[in-house]
C-alpha cells in the first residue's frame, strides 16, 4: 500500500528498467516473409509496401544471406505467378522446376541452416485468386486439400522444412500429414494458419502477388466462405484446436495487432508454439503514417511487436523483422 509501496521505484532510471522488463524481441522472434517472382535481376518494390520488394531467384540468395548474417534464420516464401501459368486447379503448383521449388533450392544451397517455410495455398496459382478450387459456384473443400497435400509434398520433396497452409480449408491438416508421412517425410513441420480472419489487412499483400479474389458465378469477390469472421472467437479457439489434433506442430493467428485478444486466449489453452502474422496492411500503415511525418516509424514498430509478443506469439512473421532487427 502507498507509500510502502512506490510503483515509480521501478521506472526510476534505465538500468532498473532494462532489470524487470518482461518482454524483449530477439532475432529468433522472427519469421521472414519473402516475395518470389521469375526472372533474373529483378527486385521491384511493392508499390502498397515501401521497402519490401519481389526478389528473382539471384537477388532472393543475396537476401537470404544477408538475413542469416544479422541472426534472422527463419523464412516463408510466397511466390508471385504469371497469369499465363495460373489455372483453376493450381496446376503449376506441383510443378517439380516451378517457381517455389526452386526458390526452396536456392535458400537450402545459399544458407543450408536457413528454416524454410513456404505457403501452401492455391491463391498465387489460381486463375481466379481464390485459395481452392472453384466449382459450381462453390470453393471446393476436399478436392482442394487434395492438391494441398500435394503441393506440400512438392515443397517437401524440393527441401521445405515446414509447410505452412494459409487456406482454411476444412480437414487441410490431416491431409496434408497424412500425404507426407506416406511419403517419408516424417520430419517435414506443419505450421497451420489455424485462427486466419478474412480481412481488408491482405489488401497489399495481393497487390504483391497479384492474387487478389475474383467474383466467379456465385462466388463472391472476397474469402469469407473459408477464412474465418472477424466477430468471432469461440470459433478460433475450436479452429486451432482442430489443427493440432490433425497434426499441426505450431499454429498461427492472422492478422495481428487486431487480434491480441485471440492471440492471448488461444496462447493460454494450447500447448504448441503459437505464431502471429502481422500483415502486410499493418506493415503499410505504419509506413505510410511515417512516411507522412506523422508517427515515429521505429517506435510505434516496436510497440507494436512487443505487444504482439507480450500478448503471447512464440514467433512473429513480420515484413519488419529487419527494421527491428537493425535496432536491437
Ligand atoms: C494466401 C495468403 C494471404 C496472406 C498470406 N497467405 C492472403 C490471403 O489470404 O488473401 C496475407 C499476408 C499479408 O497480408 O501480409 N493464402
Amino acid at each position: 500500500m502507498y507509500p510502502l509501496i512506490r510503483n515509480r521505484r521501478l521506472r526510476h532510471t534505465k538500468a532498473i528498467r532494462n532489470l524487470v522488463r518482461e518482454t524483449v524481441i530477439t532475432p529468433n522472434d522472427f519469421l521472414v516473409p519473402l516475395f518470389v517472382v521469375e526472372g533474373k535481376g529483378v527486385k521491384e518494390e511493392i508499390a502498397s509496401m515501401p521497402n519490401y520488394y519481389r526478389l528473382s531467384l539471384d537477388h532472393l540468395e543475396k537476401e537470404v544471406k544477408e538475413l542469416w548474417n544479422m541472426g534472422l534464420c527463419a523464412v516463408l516464401l510466397f511466390v508471385k505467378v504469371p497469369d499465363k501459368l495460373k489455372d483453376n486447379k493450381g496446376t503449376e503448383a506441383l510443378n517439380p522446376n516451378g517457381l517455389m521449388q526452386l526458390a526452396i533450392k536456392t535458400v537450402k544451397n545459399a544458407c543450408p541452416d536457413m528454416l524454410v517455410m513456404t505457403d501452401v495455398a492455391l491463391d498465387p496459382y489460381s486463375s481466379y485468386g481464390h485459395d481452392g478450387i472453384v466449382a459450381d459456384g462453390e470453393i471446393l473443400n476436399d478436392e482442394t486439400a487434395d492438391v494441398l497435400a500435394e503441393m506440400s509434398i512438392s515443397h517437401a520433396r524440393a527441401g521445405a522444412d515446414f509447410v505452412a497452409p494459409s487456406d482454411m480449408m476444412d480437414g487441410r491438416i490431416l491431409t496434408i500429414r497424412e500425404a507426407l508421412e506416406d511419403e517419408g517425410f516424417s520430419h517435414t513441420g506443419i505450421m497451420s494458419y489455424s485462427a486466419k480472419y478474412a480481412s481488408a489487412f491482405y489488401g497489399p499483400f495481393r497487390d504483391a502477388l497479384d492474387s487478389a479474389p475474383v467474383a466467379i458465378k456465385n462466388v463472391p469477390k472476397d474469402k469469407k466462405t473459408y477464412q474465418m469472421d472477424f466477430t468471432n472467437r469461440f470459433e478460433a479457439i475450436r479452429e486451432t484446436q482442430m489443427d493440432i489434433d490433425e497434426g499441426a506442430d505450431i499454429v498461427m493467428i492472422k492478422p495481428g495487432l487486431c487480434y491480441l485478444d485471440i492471440v492471448r486466449e488461444i496462447r493460454n489453452e494450447v500447448d504448441v508454439p503459437v505464431a502471429v502474422y502481422q500483415v502486410s496492411g499493418e506493415y503499410a500503415m505504419v509506413k505510410a503514417a511515417a512516411e507522412k511525418g506523422w508517427l515515429d516509424h521505429d517506435a510505434v514498430m516496436m510497440e507494436q511487436l512487443i505487444a504482439i509478443k507480450r500478448a503471447g506469439a512464440n514467433i512473429i512473421a513480420s515484413y519488419f523483422a529487419k527494421d527491428a532487427v537493425k535496432l536491437i
